[in-house]
């Protein structure tokens, strides 16, 4: 067997520890991240491989006063029904594989946080509780330019997994939330943004609540046979 040279082995234990140590956290501690860490932190992700290096990208970092409004417009668009997702999202792209993962990751959370499976009522008030960015001090909105396509979710997944990683390498926790783009209006109208940027995803972040049972829970993944075929 061939294995990678003995000198990489410090980069790869840190890889190994970065990658398999971020989570989904879905409680936080209310103290914010100092500004100069935010700064390092976006800066490192900007730091994410794109397209011929177009950086499609456009991310909105919200804390503080401007955090708590967006919160309690997200909640009111929620109770009013008001969904206004730019790209839209058709439960039949999902495979009945996909659905099985899904209801396990599903199960696992709701397990932790003492919700029956069943209990459509708590299931649908935790996600509103979720719209509070799960009590987390900052949210990132990440948007694609109104003229993208498809193609450009490639360079906006590169850039959302350098984020997270950039997070937790200084230890901050983080939860990407497909959820809030189902809300793009009331995003864009809270946040001043203009019609030409389109949201794709919302990351909630902050230092994690250690104490949460709901922070305790360990996704696994499908073993690599079923993913992935190596061919010569
Ligand atoms: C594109 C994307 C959208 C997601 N949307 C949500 C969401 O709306 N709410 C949520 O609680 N978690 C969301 N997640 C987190 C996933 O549920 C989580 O990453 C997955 O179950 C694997 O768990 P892990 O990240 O802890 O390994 C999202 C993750 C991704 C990558």
């Amino acid at each position: 067997m061939t294995t990678a040279p003995a000198s990489t082995a410090p980069l790869r234990a840190h890889a190994e520890q970065l990658i398999r140590g971020r989570r989904a956290i879905r409680a936080f501690r209310p103290d914010p991240v100092p500004q100069d860490v935010l700064r390092a932190v976006f800066s490192l992700a900007g730091a994410a491989p794109s397209n011929s290096n177009t950086q499609p990208w456009h991310a909105e970092v919200v804390s503080g006063a401007a955090r708590d409004r967006l919160s309690a417009d997200l909640l009111a668009a929620h109770a009013a029904e008001h969904r206004t997702p730019d790209f839209p999202y058709r439960e039949d792209m999902y495979s009945d594989l996909h659905r099985k993962r899904r209801s396990a990751a599903g199960a696992a959370m709701y397990d932790a946080l003492g919700i029956h499976r069943t209990d459509q009522a708590a299931r649908a008030a935790y996600d509103a509780e979720s719209l509070n960015f799960y009590g987390a001090p900052h949210v990132a909105l990440l948007f694609l330019p109104a003229t993208a396509e498809v193609r450009m979710a490639a360079d906006i997944g590169m850039y959302s997994q350098t984020l997270l990683l950039a997070l937790t390498a200084y230890g901050i926790a983080s939860c990407p939330q497909g959820l809030l783009s189902f809300y793009a209006d009331t995003v864009r109208g809270s946040l001043g943004v203009a019609e030409d940027r389109k949201l794709l995803l919302g990351v909630s972040f902050g230092y994690a609540d250690p104490s949460a049972p709901v922070n305790g829970i360990s996704i696994p993944r499908a073993d690599l046979s079923e993913t992935t075929r190596f061919s010569e």
